[in-house]
């Protein structure tokens, strides 16, 4: 069996690595660095990632792997990192970084089997230590202006690393390093593809789950739908389906949600009205953290009450790995605490969590919600939080926030859809941004609130670029906001990619 096992030294993009992985058609393992030899080597190995992460290598307590990971006769890959603590176990030097590289950089490559196919061009880095001195019997194969060693090999004992990270979209060349590491240097055949990931994570339901009952928190998402597509094939009519209005929706949500389950998914969907217990519980709450752990436990303690009442023992969430890693599991810090992850309960009243879709990125749920046949509207449906308005809030939740926000983002939506853009423009909102300005409106003062619009394009949300919408169609939308949004006088434009900002303002 053809498999490529990824140490994880806790970065942020270790789960891209795997996904690129799988694009060269191959399967892919995460496991922790000191994992055993064994356990590594597993049922088939063809070759070794060690990734990047936020340690320093000489830093006492810092991440480490078994020295015997350099001798298991497989090509062995650093990434950043990894390529450090490569080069210190071989007996290079690495020191902090005169100049500290981060963002989109310059790289020139030499001829080497990790770049064949690929010009010099633009890398994505990220780092403060470098390697200074190059280990013997390696050669540096890469470089930048301001980074003299992006690039080692030791061709002979098949040892390769990488300063830059070629998983991150912003790497020009990103699918062709893999192929080349992957399909090249590992001499994998592929093969595997989105297809059979179906079967397995059918297969792997029906064992977790037995002869239970599932309830399936709905969001009128794809990740989720998407989700209880699967366990619906996986244990038929024992799944329930629960859509839960929290006041926190957007215009009309709850309605066109509600619907499209009931007349176009045969599911079983039950709604359930708790919008007051949502919106008293967030009475006066303005911390984005505290904000996001009440909404996190108040869907569970719902969930548990729609559960005891059919006798249900797991809960389905259509949590995917962005929302894994951004909540800081697995050693990467926590950048927010998503709902379904962090801001979890520590006790909840179920046997267990069924989450099928853990491991994968938003694009790649879609492409399997179109291998199981599910309809393209409900598939391409940008993006919407768990937590919804309350996290595009700065600030207390209240009534007259919501209705604005309500209001602007509907208009928003409107002109994007008229503009033709909404397929283009991968996720996009109106934030309530708490701030209040002066203004003049039919030769009065005002002082009034300020609406964002934010607009990114992405194909993982885990790096995103600002969207440019065109100048006369942002010129409707903020003066519609205005003229049918109570209460605001001002609209700007949020130019920020991710990193270094997050798609949502909290
Ligand atoms: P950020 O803001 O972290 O968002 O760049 C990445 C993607 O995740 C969505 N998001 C969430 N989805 N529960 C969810 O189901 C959450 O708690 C949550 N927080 C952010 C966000 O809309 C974007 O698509």
């Amino acid at each position: 069996m053809e498999r490529i096992v990824i140490l994880n030294f806790g970065a942020q993009y270790n789960q891209l690595i795997a996904r690129r992985v799988r694009e060269a058609g191959v399967y892919s393992e995460i496991l922790p660095p000191m994992s055993s030899l064994e356990k590594i080597k597993g049922n088939g190995l063809s070759g070794v990632i060690l990734t990047g992460g936020p340690d320093s290598v000489y830093d006492e307590g810092s991440r480490t792997c078994l020295e015997g990971i350099y001798s298991l006769d497989v090509p062995v890959l650093g990434i950043c990192y990894g390529m450090q603590l490569m080069c210190k176990h071989f007996g290079g030097r690495i020191a902090p970084a005169p100049t500290r590289e981060y963002g989109k950089t310059f790289v020139r490559f030499s001829e080497s089997p990790m770049f064949v196919d690929m010009p010099d061009s633009i890398t994505w880095m990220s780092h403060n230590d470098s390697v200074i001195e190059c280990p013997e019997g390696f050669k540096v194969t890469a470089s930048s202006d301001t980074c003299d060693i992006c690039a080692v090999e030791d061709n002979e004992r098949r040892l390769y690393g990488v300063q830059f990270h070629p998983e991150v979209n912003h790497t020009e060349y990103c699918a062709q390093f893999f192929k080349n590491f992957v399909l090249g240097i590992c001499g994998c055949i592929g093969g595997w593809s989105m297809d059979n990931l179906a079967n397995e994570l059918i297969d792997e339901i029906s064992k977790q789950v037995g002869d239970c009952k599932v309830v399936a928190g709905l969001s009128g998402g794809v990740d989720s739908s998407v989700a209880a597509t699967l366990v619906h094939r996986a244990v038929g009519d024992r799944l329930t389906c629960i859509f839960v209005d929290h006041g926190l929706l957007r215009l009309n949500e709850a309605e066109e949600v509600m619907s499209y389950y009931r007349n176009e998914i045969g599911l079983n969907v039950i709604e359930v009205d708790a919008k007051e217990r949502f919106l008293s519980k967030l009475s006066g709450v303005t911390d984005p953290e505290t904000k996001r752990k009440i909404i996190g436990t108040e869907f569970i303690r719902v969930f548990e009450e729609e559960a005891r009442k059919i006798g249900a023992e797991y809960l389905l969430q259509g949590t995917i790995y962005p929302d894994v890693i951004e909540s800081g599991v697995g050693g990467a810090s926590v950048i927010k605490s998503h709902h379904n992850v962090g801001g979890l309960p520590k006790d909840i009243g179920f046997k267990g969590l069924v989450e099928p879709l853990r491991k994968l990125f938003k694009d790649e749920v879609r492409r399997l919600g179109e291998s199981l046949g599910m309809p393209a509207p409900l598939v391409w449906r940008q993006p919407f939080p768990g937590p919804g308005l309350a996290i595009r809030i700065m600030g207390d939740i209240t009534p007259e926030k919501l209705d604005i926000l309500r209001k602007s983002d509907f208009i928003l939506r409107d002109e994007i859809a008229k503009a033709g853009l909404d397929r283009a423009i991968w996720q996009y909102f109106t934030v309530f941004t708490g701030v209040r300005s002066v203004g003049v409106m039919g030769d009065i003062r005002t002082y009034d609130y300020t609406i964002a619009v934010r607009a990114v394009s992405s194909t993982d949300a885990m790096t995103v670029e600002f969207s440019e919408i065109p100048y006369p169609v942002l010129r409707r939308i903020s003066s519609r906001i205005i003229a049918e949004t109570p209460h605001v006088n001002r609209v700007v434009f949020d130019i920020t990619d991710k990193p270094p900002g997050t798609i949502e303002w909290e």
